[in-house]
Order: C-alpha cells, then structure tokens, then sequence
C-alpha cells in the first residue's frame, strides 16, 4: 500500500531547493457543482468519483510561512495556538510529511478570509495555501498539478483550491493517485456568484472524513452515486460551456440533495440539516415560483450555499438579507 509519505518523498526526489527566508500564498475556498463523496483509498484521500467545483474569489486562507527553531509555531487568524490543539496537531502532523525530507520546522501564520467561526470549512483553503507557501518558501518550483497532490494529502477537496474559477478534480485509476488531479476549466462565468447563509456557527457533529465512509459502507443508496455523478459532471459541463443558468443550477442543487440523500440511508443516518437548513430549501424554491432564477448547494454541514447570478442580486437580498456573496473573480 502506498503511503502520504511515500507520495511526498516521490515528489520531492528530484527537486532542487533554493530556500527563501519567508514565503507567502492565498489560496480561495472552493464549493462542489457536483460533490466528492466516498474514497476509494482512505490513506491517500483518493475518489470513488471525479467532481466539479467553483471557487470562492478571495474568500479563502492566506498562508505566511517561515522556519522555526525547536518546534513548529501555529497562529491562526491572529492567534498563537497550544501545540495539542486538533488545529495545530493537523498542521504539524501534515508538516512531518515533508520534514522527514527538510528536516525543518515551521512557523504558520494562517488568516481565514472565509468565516471559519461561521460553520464553513477552511480545511481546503487552508491545505493548499500551505502547500504553495511551502513550495515557495523551499524554492521547489514545483508545478501546479504536484501542489494538488500535495494538497489532496491534508484534504480531498483542498486538491481543487489551487485554482480560481471552475475546477475539475479527476478521480484517475493510478492505486498511489499520480492521475488524481485537480485541473482548471477554461470557461469563465463573471456573472455567476456563490453565497454563503449561516444557519449554524458550531462544529460540526461528525467529520465529512467519518460521514462519507459510513456512507460508503452502510447507505444501499450509495450504489447509484457514481453514475449520478458521471451524468452530472457531462450536463455540468455543457450548462457551463452555454452559460445555461437553469441547467447549471438544477444540476448542482439535485447532486447535493442526492449526496445528503445517501447519507441520510447510511446506518446509524447521517442528518446534518437543521430546520433552518430545510427552511432555505423552501424558501429558494419560493423565489424560484417567483421568478427569481436561484439554486442551493449544501456540504457536509447544515450551512446552505446558494448559487445565482449578479443580475438578480438586489431582489435575492430582499429575502436573504445575512447572504455574503463570494466574488467568483477578483
Ligand atoms: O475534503 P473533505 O474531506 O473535507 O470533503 C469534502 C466533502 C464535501 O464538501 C461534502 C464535498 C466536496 O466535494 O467538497
């Protein structure tokens, strides 16, 4: 079985380093079109199936990195974090990968620019900002496909934060995931926004890491997931080559409710909607029998996402007044 470090030490087997003193990199939070859910390989964090994401603009983790001298230094948004905080355990244990190789510590100062008080996952933003930091900071000159490997090692879907705009993340065949890479779409969508409600600020009950293998194990819904997503990446695809609002937005609301729908068939169910998170629900397709063309996407928590275009902004904010919308392209 192929391991995270054997991974890492493959990558790095043949650079050259040219070691700066500090480094600095931004990369945005991204939201699935068509979600990553189940893992063919736990170790690596390698899909069952492909997805499609669109990132959030500059929403998303700002990383500052430097060496340190006798342990690694983690601050986040501001705050220097004890060493046995999950935080800062993560970073560090994530960061033995590469000092195995650099025999160095580190000093991370993270700033989330995505409320990470406010429910939303900052693991994405957060992984890749760090890998591309490290990459400038050791001077690897590493490409952009290595650094979502790199990325997919802290977290699945941070392998898509390495890019703006529409991004495909391919499932691949290889067992040590060499063909399981993020890679950009070319089309752009300037109209089209991403914006995030609030229902509830707390952690989350169990990990999305947790919530897709029990999902995989035990929901007998979860055989129909990978055809459904074969289907939705094709449609994806097409909504966004013909700027189809209607088809993009069908698509992505309807993948999400199947991906809630197959855990809620796992044993013991997985529930992360909250009757806020319903209400939502209800009240886009309120705006939808109105007139107003909107679409909502949910992950692995009960914070709705909706998906809509700038043009119908003013109206949507009459019933979503907290909505903070993401700039698709800053
Ligand atoms: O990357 P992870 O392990 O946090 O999993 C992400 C899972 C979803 O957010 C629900 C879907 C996705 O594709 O981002």
């Amino acid at each position: 079985m192929t391991t995270k470090q054997d991974v890492v030490d493959h990558i790095l087997a043949d650079v050259t380093e040219t070691p700066c003193d500090k480094a600095a990199a931004f990369a945005p939070a991204n939201i699935a079109l068509c979600k990553y859910w189940g893992k063919r390989d736990t170790e690596l964090n390698l899909p069952i199936t492909s997805s499609l994401s669109l990132s959030l603009g500059t929403l998303g983790s700002r990383c500052r990195l430097s060496f340190a001298h006798t342990a690694d230094e983690i601050i986040l948004n501001g705050k220097p974090l004890a060493a046995d905080t999950p935080f800062a355990q993560r970073a560090s244990h994530y960061l033995n990968l590469f000092r195995k190789i650099t025999g160095r510590y580190y000093r991370i100062d993270t700033t989330n620019t995505i409320p990470t008080a406010a429910g939303f996952a900052s693991s994405a933003s957060g992984f890749a900002a760090l890998v591309l930091a490290l990459n400038q900071l050791h001077g690897w000159n590493l490409p952009q496909q290595k650094c979502s490997i790199l990325a997919r090692l802290g977290s699945g879907s941070a392998c898509r934060s390495l890019w703006q705009g529409f991004v495909e993340w391919h499932a691949g065949h290889d067992p040590a995931g060499n063909d399981s890479i993020a890679e950009p779409l070319e089309d752009a969508w300037p109209e089209l926004r991403l914006g995030l409600l609030v229902v509830d600020a707390g952690r989350k009950p169990l990990s999305s890491r947790d919530a897709m293998q029990r999902t995989v194990e035990t929901s007998s819904l979860y055989k129909a997931w990978p055809e459904k997503v074969a289907t939705d990446i094709h449609l994806l695809k097409k909504a966004i080559a013909a700027h189809d609002f209607q088809l993009l937005g069908t698509v992505a609301e309807s993948n999400a409710l199947t991906m809630h729908a197959t855990m809620i068939a796992a044993n013991p169910p997985i529930l992360y909607w909250q009757s806020d998170s319903i209400r939502t629900i209800h009240q886009v397709q309120q705006c939808r029998a109105e007139g107003i063309p909107v679409y909502i996407t949910m992950d692995a928590g009960p914070n709705p996402k909706l998906l809509f275009q700038t043009q119908d902004i003013p109206r949507l904010q009459r019933h979503f007044p907290s909505l903070q919308i993401a700039d698709a392209y800053p």
